[in-house]
């Protein structure tokens, strides 16, 4: 069975377009791959975190990938600081990979913009390469992700080609397997921008823990065109093409078929009836989150993965010192 590796970082409240870009995906792989899916704690300390904040996080999208219907039986759940080689193995990808590499990842220039102050920390900097180390650690042939985590595994690619060059085959190069549909679900209010997790709640994202009526309205608010075609035209109608991808993917429907149901009916009915299929998806996931968010069950389920996960992270991070001839022969 080939492996999966997939995370999610604890930044924020888990987005409408976490669901659709990446956690439906691993719910609809876990049949056919080996799945590990990890909440990636170190990556958000890259930003200044409330610690309580911090934990009830890792606590929610634990719950959040059970209650979208990951099975604990088939996947293997755990928290990434509880794997102390993560960080090890990031350290000895840091001293294969170039500054200009890092240097030129979107993500970086994006949230640091034009100006390096002062405060942005260089774990902000070196974040991919942890990311690397989370996915070739575990030998991973492929990584579920949104379009914008693509050039991150990119990367990684690099990265584990020049480690086998340099000592021989050791790890897997993977493969990102991105969505076909909805890889970069936009703001509801900004169709430019990607729809992110957020604190506050914006109206521009949908936060899978949203009140069901908060939903609603935000669709229904949701920045849109002034002609009223329901019409798939990403290019010169960007807020509808993003609204008719989530319901694309949310009602199993194609572009062609929306539009031929929605032909001389305007924005109004179409965003109704999305608002319904939004909340149909949600509710379900608020409910079973809301029975196991303080179970014992969710400690028991992350025991379980540490102790999978840790023993296979484990032999590799003692491999990859012996081959850089670290420590004492073994
Ligand atoms: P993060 O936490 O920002 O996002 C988690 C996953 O959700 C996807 N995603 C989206 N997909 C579609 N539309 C959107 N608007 C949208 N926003 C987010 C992301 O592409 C991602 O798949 N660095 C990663 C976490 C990570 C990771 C890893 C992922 C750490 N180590 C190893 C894979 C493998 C991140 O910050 O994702």
């Amino acid at each position: 069975m080939k492996r999966m590796v997939s995370g999610i970082k604890p930044t924020g409240g888990l987005t409408l377009g976490n669901y659709i870009g990446a956690i439906k995906n691993f719910i609809d792989f876990q049949d056919e791959y080996e799945l590990f899916v990890f909440i990636a704690d170190l990556h958000a300390l890259t930003t200044k975190q409330d610690r309580l904040e911090l934990r009830k996080r890792i606590k929610d999208i634990t719950a959040l990938y059970i209650a979208c219907g990951l099975d604990p039986e088939k996947t293997t759940i755990y928290i990434q600081s509880e794997i102390a080689a993560h960080s090890q193995l990031s350290y000895l990808l840091e001293c294969h990979t170039y500054m200009g590499e890092l240097n030129r990842m979107t993500q970086y220039k994006d949230k640091t913009g034009k100006n390096m102050t002062e405060s942005i920390t260089s774990s902000l900097f070196t974040y991919p390469v942890l990311m690397a180390a989370d996915i070739i650690l575990y030998d991973a042939d492929f990584v579920p992700v949104g379009d914008d985590q693509k050039q991150h595994v990119e990367l990684t690619r690099n990265i584990a080609q020049r480690f086998n060059q340099r000592h021989g085959d050791f790890f897997i190069v993977p493969e990102p397997v991105i969505p076909k549909q909805g890889a970069r679900i936009m703001d509801l209010q900004n169709p430019l921008k990607k729809m992110s997790k957020s604190d506050d709640s914006d109206k521009g994202s949908i936060l899978l823990l949203d009140d069901l009526n908060r939903i609603r309205n935000k669709i229904k608010s949701s920045m849109t065109d002034s002609d009223s075609e329901v019409r798939f035209d990403q290019e010169n109608k960007p807020g509808i093409s993003n609204l008719m991808t989530i319901y694309s993917t949310l009602a199993s429907i194609t572009y062609k078929e929306i539009q031929d149901k929605y032909i001389d009916k305007g924005y109004g009915v179409f965003k109704s009836d999305l608002a319904e299929i939004v909340v149909d998806a949600i509710r379900p996931i608020q409910e079973r989150y809301n029975e196991i968010v303080k179970s014992k069950e969710l400690d028991d389920i992350l025991d379980a993965g540490r102790d999978k996960a840790s023993k296979i992270a484990y032999k590799k991070i003692m491999k990859a010192n012996n081959k850089l001839g670290l420590g004492r022969k073994r």
